[in-house]
């Protein structure tokens, strides 16, 4: 069967990383999670003084890039690929609150988009992925066959994320995460590169009321009829 690609953006914790890789486990298809990309370079950029609570070094930043090495490598227990940057797993680092607050003044910063937009296009130019983020369908493949875009409401999102960092062990406050979720929703649609919007020929797919077995049904069957109809 023709393979096709797969786009879903959207706002922050719509869950939208959990449905495509279960879309993607289900189809046989690569499953790339873009934003743990930006994750890993925010996270470079904290470990070597770029960026800070009270830092913001952009030129070190974008003059260190070519130092950066990234890697998905697949984890055969977990059932997915985790994130290596320069040789080491990173998976659990990235998905701090700390990593959270900073990432999307990362993520304005042109020359990193360039150069991760750049590797995203080549996991996926033999098609057969699905890949998560906020630009996917718009400016990372605009001609993906399939896009999707997850919405949910804010207290909904923020409610599921402090979940699941409680059930890691983290030391969390609602409210904290519920500001997270608003900031970088403020940022994330409102920045000059590549800001968070629909694509025009995405479908909306507002999951606020839907479990988990419902939105991947929906999402399952969906993406049958687009490869059928290849
Ligand atoms: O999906 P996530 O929350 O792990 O993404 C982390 C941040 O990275 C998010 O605030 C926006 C940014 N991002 C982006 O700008 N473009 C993408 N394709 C993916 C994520």
């Amino acid at each position: 069967m023709q393979k096709i690609t797969i786009a879903i953006d959207g706002f922050s914790s719509t869950g939208k990383s959990t449905i495509a890789k279960q879309l993607a486990k289900s189809l046989g298809y690569i499953y790339v999670d873009t934003g743990a990309m930006y994750r890993a370079v925010t996270l470079f950029a904290m470990q070597n003084n770029f960026f800070g609570e009270a830092i913001e070094d952009k030129k070190g930043l974008v003059a260190s890039l070519s130092q950066i090495n990234l890697k998905f490598v697949y984890n055969d227990e977990l059932g997915f690929a985790e994130m290596y940057l320069n040789g080491e797993n990173i998976e659990k680092q990235i998905r701090t609150l700390e990593v959270s607050k900073l990432v999307s003044k990362v993520a304005v910063i042109e020359e990193v988009r360039i150069k991760l937009v750049e590797m995203q296009q080549e996991m996926g130019k033999e098609k057969g992925v699905v890949m998560d983020g906020r630009d996917i369908g718009t400016v990372v493949f605009p001609d993906a066959e399939f896009k999707v875009f997850m919405t949910a409401s804010p207290e909904k999102r923020a409610y599921r994320r402090y979940k699941e960092l409680l059930d890691r062990g983290d030391d969390v406050n609602y409210d904290e995460v519920l500001k997270n979720v608003q900031e970088r929703d403020y940022i994330d649609s409102n920045r000059e590169v590549s800001p968070l919007k629909q694509a025009k020929d995405a479908i909306e797919f507002d999951n606020s009321d839907m479990g988990l077995k419902e939105q991947f049904d929906r999402m399952y069957n969906y993406a049958l009829r687009v490869i059928e109809k290849q």
